[in-house]
């Protein structure tokens, strides 16, 4: 098992060809999961004015992004609740993901 888990990690490197190894799987599921599609839409389009659309961002972007949402550091009361409960793993995964639309 964890020589299975090494060799996924290692190839989400070589396929990625940096050093974030965000898994798009999970990003896709967790954007889901934890809401973000209500407010920026499926595929990352959204259809409300008052949310932005992500598509079209950076893997980077969003990794600034949610980790200085998370840390305050970047305001807006509704994405730093959102991002409170984000795990480091979370937000690589979910800017693999965003990064990809
Ligand atoms: C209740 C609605 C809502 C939900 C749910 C939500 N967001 Fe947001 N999001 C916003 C709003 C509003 C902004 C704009 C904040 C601002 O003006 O600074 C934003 C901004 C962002 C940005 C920065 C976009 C930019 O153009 O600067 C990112 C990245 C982002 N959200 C990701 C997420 C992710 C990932 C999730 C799920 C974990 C999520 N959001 C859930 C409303 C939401």
């Amino acid at each position: 098992m964890k020589m299975f888990s090494t060799v996924v990690l290692v190839s989400a490197i070589a396929i990625s060809g940096h050093a974030v190894a965000g898994d798009q799987a999970a990003g896709k599921s967790a954007y889901a999961a934890k809401g973000c599609i209500g407010c920026h839409g499926a595929g990352g389009v959204s259809v409300v004015p008052a949310y932005p659309s992500l598509k079209g961002q950076s893997e980077a972007f969003v990794m600034e992004n949610l980790t200085n949402f998370r840390s305050g550091k970047r305001q807006n009361p509704t994405m730093n609740a959102m991002a409170a409960g984000l795990k480091d793993a979370d937000i690589e995964n979910l800017a693999a993901y965003i990064g990809s639309l």
